[in-house]
């Protein structure tokens, strides 16, 4: 299974377009097998940040930067971006600084969880896209961390659309079934609102419910 969608579907949606200001680090991310977030994920990523206005963003995983400066672009917010490759860190500032957004972009190293344990601070939006298997743990240290009324977005939480079988490949089966029991958990929760997109690679919404809902 290739994606999550109709293949056919997938590439009108992709051929439709992306960010031309971003297409260098897409290009880049695309030769360099680099993973970033898919163009249609990307919109969606934009448009909810455009449409949210947080003035504080956490991400998880940052890889070269693409979806931090996605997100700075399309909102007024401070963004602080998580990641533990020395590598990645040092070309995603790069790539910040080329955008001038070293103001409003700070990339920390660190691994997530880390991160999450130590932070005194608290964020509107909060964009999970690092490892795949830990979605549940960044999950129940984010919550807290989460401001009134704000969102926290999972990217690829359909895992190439893997979530649906019972049964995975050795190698995914650790993501497939994290992933599966995430869902499954957050889908369960009462005082959540949940919203499971069948877009790019699967995005999940999560908000908690305001007392009255
Ligand atoms: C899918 S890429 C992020 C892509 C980026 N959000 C974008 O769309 O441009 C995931 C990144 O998370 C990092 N990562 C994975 N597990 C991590 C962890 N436990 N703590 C910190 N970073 C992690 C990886 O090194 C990788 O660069």
């Amino acid at each position: 299974m290739d994606g999550i969608v109709n293949p056919k579907v997938t590439d009108y949606i992709q051929k439709l377009g992306g960010f031309p200001e971003l297409k260098g680090i897409e290009d880049y991310a695309r030769v360099n097998y680099v993973p970033i977030v898919l163009k249609d994920a990307a919109r969606l990523l934009a448009f909810q940040v455009a449409q949210m206005k947080p003035e504080r963003i956490l991400e998880l995983g940052t890889a070269i930067g693409y979806s931090a400066i996605l997100m700075a672009l399309y909102s007024e917010a401070r963004i602080v971006t998580i990641e533990r490759e020395q590598n990645m860190k040092d070309q995603a500032e790069e790539n910040i600084r080329s955008f001038n957004l070293e103001e409003r972009i700070e990339v920390v190293l660190s691994e997530c969880t880390a991160f999450l344990r130590d932070t005194k601070d608290s964020y509107d939006f909060i964009f999970m896209d690092a490892g795949k298997s830990h979605y549940r743990e960044y999950f129940d240290l984010s919550l807290p961390k989460l401001r009134k009324g704000g969102t926290i977005l999972c990217d690829n939480v359909l895992y190439k659309g893997l979530v649906v079988n019972e049964t995975a490949e050795r190698k995914h089966r650790t993501n497939v079934v994290k992933l599966q029991e995430f869902l499954e958990y957050v889908h369960s929760r009462n005082d959540l609102m949940v919203s499971l997109l069948s877009v790019g690679d699967g995005m999940l919404l999560i908000r908690r419910k305001d007392n009255n809902e």
